[in-house]
């Protein structure tokens, strides 16, 4: 047989429609997820944590456990094997969270502190709520407000120009406002999972997470081994917004297999992952913005607060989110922490970003109230020509764009600005308007292409699919790389045999594995002979972008966008209803619309979730969260969704091979400030403390 690319026939994939290339096997069950791959001999773990906040473990009394049906096993800090702690990963210190049973130490409930490994999962979790552990309990601290004593400066989190105090004294019209957002928790659909065993001698871990090669090489690294022994395949995942790195589920598993010498599976339970997978740091904010009387801004002042844990410093970069987004001549932002008895924050989908554009954002409206400018006005009279903070030239900028179009389609042009007057029966109605905007990064990858001597060709990438259409969106990139049809493609994806790539994070995933597949493509290309003959294991080339990457010029780089909301306000009860939302996206090419816009979609319907429901409660007493699980945690439910619409502008990346900039964040960023200022609009009041629950609206 032979094969040739780049018939003329050949239709353009990038930015048509379409369905997800897994979609069937997804819907009939055939997709097989991590945690329900099924293995002869296989052994359960089930996870035991820590109660108290702080302390030792003075005892785990594993005998009578052992003696229990079933069981196998019981790991801890008295028994396990040692693992390394001396290593590096790609974004800096390793998480001395992974340092499993290495120690007596308990720095926040819910700290595993035993695994109960049995025949089957429900032994195992009889055997696990039968596990008894002593602590020696100390005094802790979990109280996180604004200004509370132990705050400091984490290195690289301030950024400032100007004389803030002599802007904002000359300045004629000054907001001064605190706000605050809650603890929020990621929860994705599928709960992190991970089956490993030992195969020839390696070793294999089929697990849920965002970066297949990430986690293999810091399971190497934890447990002494070559790189190249470590296998780590996640073929489908249900969600992940950040939680989803090396996590203790995989760690335990692969420790659990080396000690019994059998395959064994961890999964965590909902109410477990508000301990284990990290959460997004409740925040307080102080903004101060100076204006003249026309709006243009003489100081900008972001002060954001954040928790982290003792044992390792993550810090949710609120304040980061004006640097691109307005000029100013006095421009400060600074995001300080404090570390408590509190598990470590992480990523959250938009981090930084979704909480500061809310304090931003709503800010933003209380200047446009108080200068008596329409606030997507007083928007467009602050737009930076270079980067406030680095003078550097935007890539490309189009929010003015995304405003226009949403305010045409919104119908903004006939709003009233005064507040308080749209009544409809028990009902007081309003819209609000917010900006967004996300960092547009690209990360090296590999990619490899293989022409096969049916006509068909072979992708394969450690890129993840964490339910984004990431595999999808990358079979048209590559059809059209390859100039055939989508259908021509086999797109293999989160096994971290494949090589070296970036993670699905950082709205980063598709950009950079796109780029890494149109280089092996391109490689493909020339050395596919047309009408040549394919041998039977095919003709394959691989790609590397790291030097492409690194040749990208500095520049301010990002996806912008419009939100609106409109919602109606119950005097009676006040509940908050969210009539319809509107997001204009300025976010590079997009590929496949039907899944960009479900990206887009659900990022607004998490702002949504954030501004009117999410928070999660810390009991100050036990150091724990009350409620923790989906009954306790409240988010938007489909009759919270109205209609949501999500569209884009013409925004193609100038340096991106496709054009592609960045989808996954951006949808969440601006949305609550959107709603809030809606609500404003409504009643004629100031939500500044999320999310707005009923009881704070009466
Ligand atoms: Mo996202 S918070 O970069 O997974």
């Amino acid at each position: 047989m032979t094969t040739t690319t780049g018939t003329a026939a050949a239709t353009r994939a990038v930015g048509t429609a379409h369905t997800r290339v897994e979609g069937l096997a997804k819907v009939t069950g055939a997709a097989r997820y991590a945690g329900e791959i099924p293995h002869p001999e296989l052994a359960h773990g089930w996870l035991v944590l820590s109660t108290v906040a702080r302390g030792r473990v003075r005892s785990v009394q594993d005998a009578p456990v052992l003696a229990m049906p079933g069981v196998l096993t019981v790991l801890h800090h008295g028994n396990a094997p040692r693992l390394e702690s001396d290593y590096t990963v790609p974004f800096g210190q390793p998480d001395p969270a992974l340092q499993l049973f290495q120690h007596d130490r308990i720095p926040y409930v819910g700290r595993p502190v035993a695994l109960v490994v049995a025949e089957t999962p429900e032994q195992a979790r009889e055997a696990a709520e039968a596990l008894v552990v002593e602590y020696d309990e100390e005094p802790h601290d979990v109280a996180f407000f604004a200004g509370r004593p132990g705050m400091y400066t984490p290195e690289g989190s301030a950024a400032h120009k100007g004389d803030l105090e002599a802007e904002l004294a000359a300045s004629a019209v000054v907001v001064d406002a605190e706000y605050t957002t809650p603890e929020e928790h990621h929860s994705p659909m599928e709960p992190h999972a991970a089956t490993a065993r030992w195969d020839g001698g390696r070793l294999e871990v089929i697990d849920s997470n965002q970066g297949s090669r990430f986690v293999a090489d810091e399971l190497a690294k934890l447990f002494s081994l070559d790189p190249d022994s470590v296998r780590v395949r996640s073929e489908h995942v249900g969600g992940g917004f950040g939680s989803k790195g090396t996590r203790p589920h995989s760690v335990l598993a692969a420790m659990a297999a080396t000690v019994l010498h059998r395959p064994v599976r961890v999964v965590m339970t909902r109410r477990q992952m508000f301990a284990l997978v990290g959460y997004r740091s409740p925040t307080a904010q102080r903004v101060r913005l100076g204006a003249d009387a026309d709006g243009r801004l003489r100081a900008l002042d972001h002060q954001a607060e954040c928790q982290t844990s003792t044992v390792f410093e993550f810090i949710e970069r609120s304040a980061d989110f004006g640097r691109p987004v307005y000029d100013a001549d006095a421009h400060h932002t600074v995001t300080r922490a404090v570390r408590l008895d509190v598990p470590t924050p992480t990523w959250m989908r938009a981090p930084g970003e979704a909480p500061g554009s809310f304090a931003l954002e709503s800010a933003f409206d209380e200047l446009a109230e108080k200068c008596g400018i329409d606030p997507i006005e007083l928007r467009l009279r602050n737009e930076p020509t270079v980067g406030p903070l680095s003078g550097l030239p935007f890539s490309s900028r189009n929010l003015r764009a995304c405003f226009e179009e949403g305010a045409r389609r919104f119908g903004w042009a006939d709003r009233d600005p005064r507040p308080g007057v749209r009544r409809e029966g028990r009902r007081l109605l309003g819209t609000g308007v917010a900006a967004a905007a996300f960092p547009t990064l690209s990360a090296p990858s590999t990619a490899a292409v293989t022409a096969e001597a049916d006509g068909t060709f072979t992708v394969r990438v450690t890129a993840m699919d964490i339910g984004t259409g990431a595999r999808t969106a990358l079979t048209q990139v590559a059809a059209d790389a390859l100039e055939v049809a989508p259908g021509r493609i086999r797109m293999r994806i989160g096994d971290s045999d494949f090589g070296r790539a970036i993670i699905a994070g950082g709205s980063m995933g598709t950009r950079s594995w796109a780029w890494a597949i149109i280089a092996a493509a391109r490689e493909l290309r020339e050395r596919l002979v047309p009408g040549g003959a394919v041998p039977p294991e095919g003709i394959t080339a691989r790609s590397d972008t790291s030097a492409a990457v690194g040749a990208l010029t500095e520049m301010e780089r990002h996806t912008f966008g419009a939100q609106f909301a409109e919602v109606a306000v119950d005097v009676t009860t006040g509940e908050v209803r969210v009539q319809r939302m509107l997001g204009i996206f300025a976010a590079g090419r997009i590929v496949n619309p039907l899944t960009a816009r479900g990206q887009f979609i659900g990022g607004m319907t998490w702002g949504l979730s954030m501004a009117l429901h999410e928070e999660a409660v810390r009991d100050q007493a036990s150091g724990g969260h009350v409620g923790a699980d989906l009954a306790g945690y409240h988010f938007a439910a489909h009759a919270d969704v109205p209609a949501i619409e999500a569209d884009w502008v013409d925004d193609p990346d100038p340096d991106d091979p496709v054009g592609i900039k960045g989808i996954g964040e951006i949808g969440v960023v601006g949305a609550a400030a959107a709603i809030a200022n809606a609500v404003w609009h409504a009643t004629g009041v100031r939500h500044r403390n999320l999310p707005i629950r009923p009881d704070r609206v009466l």
